[in-house]
């Protein structure tokens, strides 16, 4: 089958009423959330449409949210070499939420949280949010890539008595995906100091073509028994608005004392949200391939406007998701630069200082839209940049 990624244009993505396009008006161009302007899968689309033909919309039988945790299953060990029961599976309404349920579950209020920053900015409210206490740890901008300081980590999880490693792989904002070696020494450090790992893993499937996903409970027995894995179909199809996440734990204890928190508090999922991750993750594999290649066109598309606007190692080419790091220091246009760009060129990127302090100075720029947008964006982008360039020089 083919797909049209860029069936829609500009006028019908503003009729759209989701907050990337409703939040700003019509003479702005979005490119910060995290959602794509792309139709979603034919096949996913077919499945909501049939639960709605039927007026199905009571409350759910158990045996979809098994569904959902069987498919789950399944795909994590087709796709990524891990073996999990879907009897250790839970859905949940989202990950942010069951970063938060987490938190509760295994650690106390004051317990330290170590995490690489710059960081997906609910990563800081959920720590603050349940009282816990934010161990950040920066990633190093590198010549081809950010990576990882060991030496710093370390110290980070042994000078603040760090109990839980909160993961973002992919790594969102810097799309890096965490190779083999990088995983294990993270690990490593996890075993030394009994870390508890939750491992947000949401835009796995995200993960472009040239670099593979290297789950974290794949690195084998020991790293498998300390992860609670998260993951939900939102970010690959595009699907956020649903509402529908899974969480994996490495053994029946960690599911167990997960399941202490009071089943309503933890919320309850949507039937939409439960049929449209099954037609996702049992017949979205076709869309998703070419989703990733339309994805990884755009990519090339960014990264070659990157180096002559932004200058030298402000853009590092991600191997996974749709997001873009900007480095914009050189402009000097303020610690959150998304403010100036806003203004001067009416786009709408996310705001680099939400993501930490090693985001002063940076914006992240998504890049899931169809090309005639994404180069109206960055010719916008150019043209604020480079007057301000001119006049600066
Ligand atoms: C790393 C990461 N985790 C979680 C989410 C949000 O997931 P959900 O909507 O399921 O809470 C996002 C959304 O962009 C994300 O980038």
């Amino acid at each position: 089958m083919s797909y049209s990624f860029d069936r829609y244009h500009k006028a019908e993505l503003q009729r759209r009423t989701g907050v990337k396009w409703r939040r700003d008006g019509p003479a702005m161009l979005p490119a910060w959330i995290a959602d794509m302007d792309f139709p979603i899968a034919p096949e996913i689309e077919a499945a909501l449409q049939e639960v709605l033909d039927r007026g199905d919309l009571g409350y759910p039988d158990p045996s979809l949210d098994l569904a959902v945790r069987e498919a789950y299953a399944d795909r994590v060990r087709r796709r990524y070499g891990v073996a999990v029961a879907p009897e250790l599976v839970v859905v949940t309404a989202d990950v942010v939420q069951a970063i938060y349920l987490s938190l509760l579950a295994y650690t106390k209020p004051g317990d330290g949280v170590v995490f690489l920053t710059p960081a997906y900015p609910p990563f800081f409210t959920a720590i603050a949010e349940t009282n816990r206490r934010a161990i950040p740890c920066d990633l190093v901008n590198g010549r081809e890539r950010y990576e990882l300081d060991l030496v710093r980590l370390r110290e980070a999880v042994r000078d603040g008595r760090a109990r839980v490693l909160l993961l973002c792989n992919p790594h969102n904002p810097t799309g890096r995906s965490f190779s083999t070696s990088e995983l294990a020494e993270l690990a490593a450090i996890a075993e030394e100091h009994d870390l508890l790992v939750v491992s947000d893993e949401i835009h796995a499937d995200l993960t472009l073509p040239g670099t593979e996903h290297v789950a974290f409970a794949s690195l084998g027995p020991e790293a498998a028994a300390r992860v609670i894995t998260l993951s939900s179909a939102s970010k690959a199809f595009n699907l956020a608005g649903l509402r529908c996440a899974v969480a994996a734990f490495g053994t029946e204890r960690l599911l167990a004392e997960f399941e202490r928190l009071p089943a309503h508090a933890r919320g309850a999922v949507s039937v939409l949200g439960m049929t449209g991750t099954l037609a996702a993750w049992k017949n979205g594999e076709d869309w998703l391939t070419a989703a990733l290649l339309v994805l990884a066109e755009n990519r090339e598309i960014v990264q070659d406007w990157g180096a002559p606007h932004l200058g030298p190692g402000a853009l590092h080419s991600p191997e996974a998701t749709y997001l873009a790091w900007l480095d914009l220091r050189r402009f000097a246009i303020g610690d959150d630069p998304s403010l100036w760009l806003r203004e001067h060129a009416l786009v709408a990127l996310s705001p680099g200082p939400e993501f930490g302090l090693a985001g002063r100075g940076h914006a992240r720029l998504n890049f899931a839209t169809p090309r005639a947008l994404l180069e109206e964006i960055l010719e916008r982008l150019s043209v604020a940049l480079g007057s301000f360039s001119s006049k600066s020089s």
